[in-house]
């Protein structure tokens, strides 16, 4: 019988807490640390915090290897614009993630916009500006709708979708007069997409992947799409747009060019690639972004459906084929809502006791935890989107049920959340 293992997962989100608690599930796992992680890692079997802030790649280096660490995780894209598997690579430990270099297919838009047009990959027409008079002209003469994005990281809320001349104008003021700091310091100014969006996530190792099941996130704060972006407001597995035509295009037009691409140009990438899409009503893909990272709150949904082993899909892909450990899925779908702080997306309340969290919540339900802290031994709010509250079921419909019926049990001061996570997928299943 082998050693248990020892697995770090950095960050302390919901994405984490759903990675940790698939990886924990492993025969072959003995311990799961986080750092951070936050209330519902430190409840969860298998799994210990320890805290080191996700962004102190040393304090992390040095955490894996007093701790014996075997394999490392990176939820976030922070650690991995800071360097951290470029660190751990160095030292000679096994970590799952893509370098500095890589993860630059998230951290500049503006890279990313280059890097597809040179690659001749699907993607709206675009124009970077660091001079606001030139960017404000070429707006005006674009017309609307039209995108204006922040160019460095912002934590997804550096993006407007302008249906006004006059809103993609103030947008753009805003960002290059320094309203948004060293982030908004470039825009980039893009073409509307129409279409629905849908994300899709491969774990890659150089130009060999495999792809997780698909997902759909719901970006605006408010029901139907209304109110400013946020990190994602929920999610849900599989993605009825993804049909199998269209996820034929999208390896070929897009996850299979941009892996080539990268490794070409000499940053081949390792870790979770993850294209933000929108599917146009033909069905032909455009990459909208891509995170070098599993999405928030994607991973929830996706990781309740996942049947095999996570670890073992990580640690194939690590010694360089991802393919020698192929994921198997559930029939069932997942559908994950987020409970956010009362504010969120602005200016949060912290520290408010949550209320519930001990009910009953069945086999079809799962709570991750993301912005909560233990204050006196009990859990409170600690961040902008505080738990992703999951459901599965037959069909995305039953699995909305399960998860709003778990959501009905929860309550603190000020939370807010969605009530319609999962409406296009629930009113296609109604047609047919
Ligand atoms: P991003 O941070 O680039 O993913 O953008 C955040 C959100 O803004 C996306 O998920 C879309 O909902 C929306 N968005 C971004 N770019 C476009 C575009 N060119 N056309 C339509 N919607 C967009
Ligand atoms: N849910 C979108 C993201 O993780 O970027």
């Amino acid at each position: 019988m082998n050693k248990p293992l020892k697995l770090l997962v950095i960050g302390g989100g919901g994405r984490e807490h759903a990675l940790a608690w698939k990886l924990a599930q492993s025969g072959r796992v003995g311990e799961v640390l986080l750092a951070p992680g936050n209330a519902g890692t430190a409840g969860e079997a298998k799994c210990r915090n320890v805290a080191v802030a996700a962004e102190d790649v040393p304090g992390l280096l040095r955490l894996a290897q007093s701790e014996g660490v075997d394999f490392t995780v990176v939820g976030p894209e922070g650690p991995l614009a800071a360097g951290v598997v470029d660190s751990f690579t160095t030292a000679g430990l096994r970590v799952f993630g893509p370098t500095r270099a890589a993860a630059q297919i998230e951290a500049s838009k503006a890279f990313t916009k280059d890097f597809l047009a040179r690659h001749g990959i699907p993607t709206a027409q675009y124009r970077v500006f660091t001079e606001e008079q030139a960017a404000l002209d070429y707006v005006a003469q674009r017309g609307a709708p039209i995108v204006v994005k922040a160019d460095g990281l912002a934590a997804g809320k550096g993006v407007v979708v302008a249906n006004t001349v006059d809103e993609a104008q103030a947008a753009i003021r805003n960002m290059l007069g320094g309203g948004m700091g060293q982030a908004g310091a470039r825009v980039v100014v893009e073409d509307f997409l129409a279409g629905e969006e849908a994300s899709y996530i491969v774990v890659a190792a150089g130009t060999r992947y495999v792809p997780l099941a698909s997902a759909q996130d719901h970006k605006r704060v408010f029901d139907r799409e209304q109110g400013p972006n946020t990190g994602g407001m929920g999610a849900y597995s599989p993605a009825p747009v993804v049909t199998s035509e269209v996820d034929a295009r999208v390896r070929a037009e897009v996850i299979e060019p941009t892996l080539r691409g990268l490794a070409a140009e000499g940053r081949p990438f390792t870790g979770f690639l993850y294209a933000g899409l929108m599917i146009a009503p033909d069905g032909s893909p455009s990459v909208v972004e891509f995170n070098a990272r599993l999405g928030d709150p994607e991973t929830q949904p996706i990781l309740m459906r996942l049947d095999s082993d996570l670890l073992d899909l990580l640690e194939a892909a690590v010694a360089g084929d991802p393919t020698a450990a192929p994921p198997r899925w559930k029939p069932q779908a997942a559908l994950g809502v987020v409970l956010a702080a009362g504010g969120y997306p602005g200016t949060i309340r912290k520290n408010d006791p949550i209320h519930g969290l001990d009910a009953d919540f069945g086999p079809d339900a799962k709570v991750f935890h993301a912005g909560t802290t233990l204050r006196d031994g009990q859990v409170v709010t600690s961040g902008g989107r505080v738990l992703c509250v999951c459901g599965q079921g037959p069909d995305v419909r039953s699995a909305q049920r399960a998860a709003y019926s778990a959501v009905a049990k929860i309550s603190w001061e000020g939370a807010h959340f969605r009530t319609d996570i999962g409406y296009r997928a629930v009113s296609r299943e109604e047609e047919k």
